[in-house]
C-alpha cells in the first residue's frame, strides 16, 4: 500500500493524486483521498487505479491539507467502503494506514458493542472510531490514546476537522517518510512520491510520531519525548522514476541492465588482490573468516536469487551456504549460530516478512548484513552492514535489474569470503574479469530480444509450461517460472532437470512447453539427453543455452547466451527468462507493470 500526505499553500489534490500515482506500484487494488476545506472534509475514494480517482474528484477541491492512500487488500475485499481513508462516524476525523492491526476483530466487537456503526470491514477503521473518541485536547494525545490500545504494525497520518493545521503520523514497522518544502510539507511510505518536490527527507524510526504542519514538524516518542530528527538530503533523479518513452516500466528496467549492473560493481573490484572491497558489510577479514556458514534470507524472487548466491557462495568460497524463504524462517523457531552469517536480500528494503527475519536474527544474537536496493530503507537501517545494490529505482511490480545486481553482489561478497578462505589470487582475478565483461553481455543478450519475444509469443498461447535447469542452472529455472507466472499468469513450475523423469514428465505432450536451461558445462549431455525425452514425449522446447552446445539434431531453437565464468553463468541465463515473461505478457495484452492481486513490496506479513 501507499500513503501520501500534503500540507502548505497549494491546494493539496493534484498533489496528493501525483504522489499516489508514484505509489501505485505498491498497491492498486483502490485508492483514495482526504482533503480539508473551509468547509469540512471531503472524502473521494474509488476501487481500481488512480485515474480512476482523479476523473472522481469534484472540480472544486481547494483544501491545502489532505491525505491519501493506495491499497492492496489484506482485511476485505477491494471495494469502495474498505478503500482508505476511513472516518470516524461524524466524519470529523481521517485515517490512512499501512500494516495490519493485529487486535482489530476484539476492537471491532468493542465498538459495536460501545454502538458504533462501522462502515467497512478493515482493519484500519478502527483507528478513525479510537482516535474520535478520545477525550484528549490535542490530536497527538487522541493519537497516542489509539495507538495504546492497537497492536500490530502501521505507518498512518490523521487529519482532524479541529485541526485543520496539521496532520499527526506514526509508525511502527511500516515505512513513513516526512519531506521538508518551503512552507509546505510532503508525506510519504516511500520516496519515490517525494521527489519532485523536495530531496530533504526524515525517515520516522519505529515508535515514532510525527506533527507536521505547513511551516514545520515535530517528531516524538509515544512517551512524548521528543526525538529531535534533522532532515536529510537524498539523491534519486526524478526522471530515474519516469517512463521515458518506453511503455512500461519493466522493459524500460530490463534495458537498464548493463548500466545498472556496471554502478554495482563499480569501485567494489580489488583486481591487484583478486578480491572485493566491500566496506559497508562493516566485517573484518578476521570476522569474515569465522564464519564457518551462510544462511541467505529473502521472499520470492529475492529468495531465488538467494539459492543461486547460496550456490556462489559454496563453489568459491567453499563455506556451507543455503537459502530460505524469510516469511518461513522465524515460525519455525530457527537456530541462530554465532558462527554463522546471516544475509537478508531484498529490492525495497522494506518486505514484512524479510525484516521479521532481520529481527529473529538480531534478538538471538545473530550477526545479519543485508543485500537492498533501496537506500535508507528500513532493512538497510536494521541491520549491522550491507551491500547497496545501485540499481537505481525499480517500478515494475516484477523485478529485473535489482534481481541482476543481487546476483552480482553475491558473487562479489562470495569472492571477498572466498579470498579470506583457499580461493586463489587467479581464480579471484578470473571471477573479477567476468564480473567486469557481464554488463556488455548482458547487451549482447538484450540484443535478441526480437527472436526471443517470437518464442515468448508461442509460449504465450499454453497453459502451462515448464522450466527446467540443474544446479547451476535450477535457481535460473525458479526465477525464470516465477516471473511468467507474476506478469503472463501463465502457470509455470521449475523442475530440476534430472527430476523430470520422476513425475513431471507425465504432463508433457504437445501442448506443454518446457524451457530448458543447459549452458556449457559437465552436464550438458544429460540436459541434453533430457530434452530429447521431452521432445519424444512430442513437448514444445526451447533452450537456453551457450556457444558450442551442439543442439542441431533435436530440431528446436534455442537462446544463445554468452559465456561467462562458469559460476557466473546464471546471471546471464536469467535475462531471456524476462524477457520471454515480458513478451509472454505483453502478447496476451496483460497490466505488465501491475500484476493483478501483486503489489512490489509487501509491507505486511
Ligand atoms: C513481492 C513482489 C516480488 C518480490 C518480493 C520481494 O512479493 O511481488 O516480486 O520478489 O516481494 O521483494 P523485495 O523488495 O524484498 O526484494
Amino acid at each position: 500500500c501507499g500513503i501520501v500526505g500534503y500540507i502548505g499553500s497549494q491546494p493539496a489534490a493534484p498533489l496528493l493524486v501525483e504522489g499516489l500515482q508514484r505509489l501505485e506500484y505498491r498497491g492498486y487494488d483502490s485508492a483514495g483521498l482526504a482533503v480539508l476545506g473551509r468547509t469540512g472534509t471531503t472524502v473521494v475514494r474509488t476501487v481500481g487505479r488512480v485515474r480512476g480517482l482523479e476523473a472522481a474528484l469534484p472540480k472544486r477541491l481547494a483544501g491545502k491539507v489532505g491525505i491519501g492512500h493506495t491499497r492492496w487488500a489484506t482485511h476485505g475485499p477491494a471495494a469502495e467502503r474498505n478503500a482508505h481513508p476511513h472516518r470516524s462516524e461524524d466524519g470529523r476525523i481521517s485515517v490512512v494506514h499501512n500494516g495490519i492491526i493485529d487486535n482489530a476483530t476484539a476492537l471491532r466487537a468493542q465498538l459495536t458493542s460501545a454502538g458504533v456503526e462501522l462502515a467497512s470491514d478493515t482493519d484500519t477503521e478502527v483507528l478513525a472510531h479510537l482516535v474520535a473518541r478520545s477525550g484528549a485536547d490535542t490530536l497527538e494525545g487522541a493519537v497516542l490514546e489509539a495507538l495504546d490500545r492497537i497492536t500490530g504494525t502501521y505507518a498512518l497520518a490523521v487529519v482532524d476537522e479541529r485541526h485543520p493545521d496539521r496532520i499527526v503520523v506514526a509508525r511502527n514497522g511500516s515505512p513513513l517518510i516526512i519531506g521538508v518544502g518551503d512552507g509546505e510539507m510532503f508525506l510519504a511510505s516511500d520516496v519515490a512520491a517525494l521527489v519532485r518536490h523536495t530531496t530533504s527527507v526524515v525517515h520516522l524510526d519505529d515508535g515514532e510520531l510525527a506533527t507536521i504542519t505547513a511551516t514545520g514538524f515535530g517528531t516524538f516518542t509515544a512517551d512524548g519525548e521528543d526525538t529531535g530528527r534533522t532532515p536529510v538530503e537524498i539523491a534519486v533523479a526524478a526522471e530515474d522514476l519516469e517512463l521515458t518513452g518506453h511503455e512500461h516500466y519493466m522493459r524500460k528496467e530490463m534495458l537498464e541492465q548493463p548500466d545498472s549492473a556496471e554502478a554495482v560493481i563499480r569501485g567494489r573490484l580489488d583486481e591487484r588482490f583478486g578480491t572485493a572491497r566491500l566496506d559497508g558489510l562493516n566485517l573484518a577479514p578476521r570476522e569474515l573468516r569465522g564464519f564457518r556458514r551462510v544462511k541467505i534470507l529473502g521472499c520470492g524472487s529475492a529468495y531465488y536469487v538467494g539459492q543461486l548466491g547460496a550456490q556462489l557462495l559454496e563453489e568459491l568460497a567453499r563455506v556451507p551456504a543455503d537459502a530460505e524463504a524469510a516469511s518461513e524462517f522465524r515460525y519455525r523457531n530457527p537456530v541462530i549460530e554465532p558462527d554463522t552469517l546471516y544475509v537478508v536480500v531484498s529490492q525495497s528494503g522494506e518486505t514484512a516478512d524479510t525484516a521479521f527475519a532481520v529481527q529473529e536474527v538480531k534478538r538471538k544474537g545473530g550477526q545479519v548484513v543485508a543485500l537492498v536496493n533501496v537506500v535508507g530503507s528500513t532493512i538497510a537501517r536494521e541491520v549491522d552492514g550491507g551491500i547497496y545494490l545501485h540499481a537505481g529505482p525499480e517500478i515494475a511490480v516484477a523485478s529485473t535489474k535489482a534481481l541482476t545486481n543481487m546476483a552480482m553482489a553475491f558473487a562479489m561478497l562470495a569472492l571477498l569470503i572466498g579470498r579470506v578462505h583457499d580461493l586463489s589470487v587467479a581464480d579471484g582475478k578470473r571471477i573479477i574479469d567476468g564480473l567486469k565483461a557481464i554488463p556488455a553481455q548482458i547487451r549482447e543478450i538484450l540484443g535478441q530480444e526480437g527472436e526471443i519475444a517470437e518464442l515468448a509469443r508461442e509460449i504465450a498461447g499454453s497453459q502451462s509450461a515448464f522450466y527446467i535447469g540443474r544446479v547451476r542452472g535450477f535457481p535460473v529455472a525458479r526465477e525464470g517460472a516465477q516471473k511468467l507466472k507474476e506478469v503472463s499468469y501463465i502457470h509455470a513450475e521449475a523442475y530440476q532437470t534430472s527430476e523430470l523423469k520422476h513425475a513431471p514428465l507425465a504432463l508433457i505432450d504437445e501442448s506443454m512447453p518446457t524451457v530448458a536451461i543447459i549452458p556449457d558445462d559437465d552436464l550438458t549431455d544429460r540436459n541434453v539427453a533430457a530434452a530429447e525425452q521431452v521432445l519424444a514425449r512430442k513437448g514444445p522446447l526451447v533452450a537456453i543455452t551457450h556457444p558450442g552446445v551442439d543442439l542441431s539434431h533435436l530440431g528446436i531453437r534455442s537462446i544463445v547466451v554468452p559465456r561467462s565464468e562458469p559460476e557466473l553463468d546464471p546471471i546471464l541465463l536469467t535475462i531471456p527468462t524476462q524477457l520471454i515473461a515480458y513478451h509472454a505478457a505483453l502478447a496476451l495484452g496483460h497490466d505488465i507493470d501491475k500484476p493483478r492481486n501483486l503489489a512490489k513490496s509487501v509491507t505486511v506479513e
